[in-house]
C-alpha cells in the first residue's frame, strides 16, 4: 500500500501551458547521462548558460551537488542509485511543471532507472542526452582523481570499473564529448530544442 493513499492531489490555478506562454518557451528536462568524467556537468552548465543568455528560464541539477544535500543519505549501491534517480526525476518533474528547462547531470547508469524517469513525463518532455566518451578518455581526464582511487580499490562499485554503465538504447541526442567542443555540443542541443519547438 502506498503511503500517499489518503492524500488528495490539489490542482494548481496556473497551468503549465500558461507558464510556457509567459516564459516564451516550453519546459523539458535535458537528462544528461554518461560516465564520471564524460563531461555531463560541464555541458549541462554550458547549455544552461546559453539558455539563460537567451532569456530562457533554466536550471541545473548536478549529481555531486545534490548528493551533498537532498540525497546525502544515499550510497552508490544499485538500490540507492535507483532512489537517487527516482528522487531527481520527481524534482525534475516539479521544475518542468513550473515551466523551467532543467538540465540534470547524473551518471544514471541503469537503463531501467532512466526509463522510470522517462515515464514520469509527458511525451517530448524527457530529452535523454547520452554524453558518450570512452572510459579510457574519462580515466585520463580523471578530474576528481576518482578513477585512480577506484583502480587502487579505495572506492568500491565505481561506475565503469567495478559497477556497470548501461548504454542508452535510443537517446534523443548523443554527444561524443571527446570529438566535439563544448560550443559545438551546445549548438547541437539548442538545434534539437528549436527543431522540437521547445524554444
Ligand atoms: S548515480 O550513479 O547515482 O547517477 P551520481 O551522478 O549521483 O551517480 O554521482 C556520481 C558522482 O559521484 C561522480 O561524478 C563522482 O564524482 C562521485 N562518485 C563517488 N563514488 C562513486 C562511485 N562509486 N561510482 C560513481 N561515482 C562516484
Amino acid at each position: 500500500m502506498k503511503n500517499s493513499q489518503n492524500i488528495t492531489w490539489h490542482h494548481s490555478s496556473v497551468s503549465k501551458k500558461e507558464r510556457h506562454v509567459r516564459n516564451g518557451h516550453k519546459s523539458c528536462v535535458l537528462w544528461f547521462t554518461g560516465l564520471s568524467g564524460s563531461g555531463k556537468s560541464t555541458l549541462a552548465n554550458a547549455v544552461d548558460y546559453a539558455l539563460f543568455q537567451e532569456g530562457c528560464r533554466s536550471y541545473v541539477l548536478d549529481g555531486d551537488n545534490i548528493r551533498h544535500g537532498l540525497n546525502s543519505d544515499l550510497s552508490f549501491r544499485p538500490a540507492d542509485r535507483k532512489e537517487n534517480i527516482r528522487r531527481i526525476g520527481e524534482v525534475a518533474k516539479l521544475f518542468v511543471d513550473s515551466g523551467i528547462i532543467v538540465s540534470s547531470a547524473f551518471i544514471s547508469p541503469f537503463q531501467g532507472d532512466r526509463e522510470l524517469v522517462r515515464q514520469m513525463f509527458e511525451t517530448g518532455e524527457f530529452v535523454e542526452i547520452f554524453v558518450k566518451c570512452p572510459i579510457e578518455v574519462c580515466e585520463i581526464r580523471d578530474p576528481k582523481g576518482l578513477y585512480k582511487k577506484a583502480r587502487q580499490g579505495e572506492i568500491s562499485e565505481f561506475t565503469g570499473i567495478s559497477s556497470p554503465y548501461e548504454t542508452p538504447d535510443t537517446p534523443e541526442i548523443v554527444i561524443e564529448s571527446h570529438h566535439l567542443t563544448i560550443a559545438q555540443s551546445v549548438e547541437l542541443i539548442k538545434k534539437y530544442l528549436k527543431d522540437k519547438k521547445i524554444l
